[in-house]
């Protein structure tokens, strides 16, 4: 898919001031600093559409960005990172929580995990999360850039043992880099394909 369009639409907290329309809609969420506006960046090959920070706790409300007049794309703010109490570190944000439980439009979750940690508690916790509540994801490796590519078959492997505890299979999962433009073309046709699912069902 070709990138012809991409505009920011509307920052909020609350999702019932989220688009009303029935387009098709895709979020990134995952831990602060992960890497989610600068993926959302570079598949728009926009410098600074989504805002991105070297501090975590940069994107702070749900941010919806229209891509060629036809989808969705959200940016969330991350989880984890905890400048509040302990006990909303885990329930983060309460909207976040609203957004996926309301959000109708939403399509696929994108749970982006970044590729230089072993399986994080924090990350499984929230796939978790998404599967209990019957929400679809895949998982974006994020900063592939900073390892080779044996020690990335090797935390991917991790991530498979793990995961295939509790899933029956590994859920479908990309590897990207925003630095290098890594993994843009698998996640755009990933997303057409799913658009083109959506006009089927709909007809
Ligand atoms: P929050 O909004 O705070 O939740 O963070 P975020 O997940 O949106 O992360 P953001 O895109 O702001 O990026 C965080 C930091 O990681 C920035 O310093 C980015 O430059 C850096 N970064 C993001 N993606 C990559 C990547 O693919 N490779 C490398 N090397 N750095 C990256
Ligand atoms: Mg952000």
């Amino acid at each position: 898919m070709k990138i012809k369009s991409a505009e920011f639409v509307v920052s909020n907290s609350d999702v019932d001031k989220c688009p009303k329309s029935r387009l098709p809609e895709y979020a990134f969420i995952g831990r602060s600093n992960v890497g989610k506006s600068s993926l959302i960046n570079m598949l728009t090959n926009r410098k600074s559409l989504a805002k991105t920070s070297g501090k975590p706790g940069k994107t702070q409300l749900i941010n919806h960005f229209l891509i060629n007049k036809n989808w969705h794309l959200v940016d969330l703010p991350g989880y984890g990172y905890a400048r509040v109490s302990k006990s909303s570190k885990k329930v983060f944000q309460k909207f976040i929580t609203q957004y996926f439980g309301l959000r109708e439009q939403l399509v696929t979750a994108f749970v982006l995990v970044d590729i230089r940690h072993k399986p994080q508690p924090i990350d499984l916790e929230f796939m978790q999360w998404l599967g209990e509540h019957g929400i679809p994801f895949s998982i974006i490796f994020t900063k592939a850039d900073k390892l080779k590519p044996k020690a990335i078959n090797n935390h991917i492997d991790d991530y498979k043992t793990i995961l295939l505890e509790t899933w029956e299979d590994m859920p479908n999962h990309f590897i990207t880099s925003s630095s290098k433009n890594i993994g843009k073309d698998e996640l755009l046709n990933y997303i057409d394909s799913l658009n083109s699912n959506m006009v089927m069902d709909s007809q």
